[in-house]
């Protein structure tokens, strides 16, 4: 069982400037929550209370004001800084005494997952014994996202970054499934020509040791990331639209606590004090009416 997660949230969010100069991206506000809520739910969900947080040099008080240890909502936060962005294979050689002799979920902070059946999805996942899970689906334009190449069932038949000819058209999702190898196999990778430890670099020694295996989000489930001005806004709009229709919150993360048990009603009102007199509080003191 995986009881232990990565949030990345570093990165200079360059394609979002001037919005990101003085603020981490994974702060930004998706709709009426900062956007690292929506990952952090991801993890909660799957099950997963031991968490931590990767994030550049000098931000680590951006994200501690609003995160803290974790505890208000039931779970362990730990931080560390990365001096500049090495590729996101190296959150697990930064990770190495957090990761420990266990294995280990990783979730890129800009992604956004929905969907019916994704915590059972999720749940299933952090079953791993062995190897490497990865989530896939479709997407329009695969010369933005890591690609596989899926034979007769799960079979991974070929995974590359960015690709600008691809026959396949299933992007692998910024939620990893590993087992505790992966230390030792990002500490064996080499910078790629971008200087970067690339993601899809590991995946393949995964791939080539046979034991890579891809999931089908599906087709009622929805990934969206948040890389462009333009797919931040349409998170946006996604999000409110199904809140202000259904009065049902999105990745509130106290919600998700309490319902799992790991947070009482008096934790609750903790939050509410915390965030003071706002829309998010109100709908707090709703789930404890
Ligand atoms: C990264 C990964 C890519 C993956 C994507 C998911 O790309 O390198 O394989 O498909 O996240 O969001 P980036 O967003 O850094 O361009």
């Amino acid at each position: 069982m995986i009881k232990k997660g990565i949030i990345l949230a570093g990165g200079y969010g360059t394609r979002m400037s001037p919005l990101t100069k003085a603020v981490n991206k994974q702060l930004l506000p998706i709709y009426d929550k900062p956007l690292i809520f929506y990952p952090l739910s991801i993890l909660m969900l799957a099950g997963i209370k031991n968490i931590l947080i990767v994030v550049n040099k000098g931000q680590l008080n951006q994200f501690k004001k609003i995160l803290q240890n974790g505890k208000r909502i039931g779970i362990n936060i730990s931080y560390i800084e990365q001096s500049k962005p090495r590729g996101l294979p190296d959150a697990f050689i930064l990770g190495e005494k957090f990761i420990g002799k266990d294995k280990v979920a990783m979730v890129l902070g800009d992604n956004f997952f929905y969907g019916q059946s994704l915590t059972k999805k999720l749940k299933d996942c952090v079953k791993l014994n062995t190897g490497c899970k990865i989530l896939v689906h479709p997407v329009v334009r695969p010369e933005l996202y890591g690609i596989a190449n899926i034979k007769k069932g799960k079979k991974i038949v070929s995974i590359k970054e960015k690709p600008k000819n691809s026959k396949s058209n299933l992007a692998i999702t910024g939620l990893y499934f590993f087992d505790n190898k992966v230390i030792e196999y990002s500490k064996a990778l080499r910078p790629s020509k971008r200087n970067e430890l690339e993601i899809v670099d590991l995946l393949n020694k995964y791939r080539k040791k046979n034991s890579l295996r891809a999931e089908f989000l599906g087709r009622g489930g929805a990934w969206l990331d948040t890389g462009s001005m333009e797919d931040y806004y349409n998170t946006s709009i996604f999000v409110s639209s199904l809140e202000n229709r259904q009065g049902l919150k999105i990745a509130c993360l106290e919600e998700i606590a309490l319902n799992y048990n790991w947070i009482n009603r008096n934790k609750i009102k903790e939050s509410i004090n915390f965030y003071g007199n706002c829309n998010y509080s109100n709908y707090l003191k709703k789930l404890i009416k």
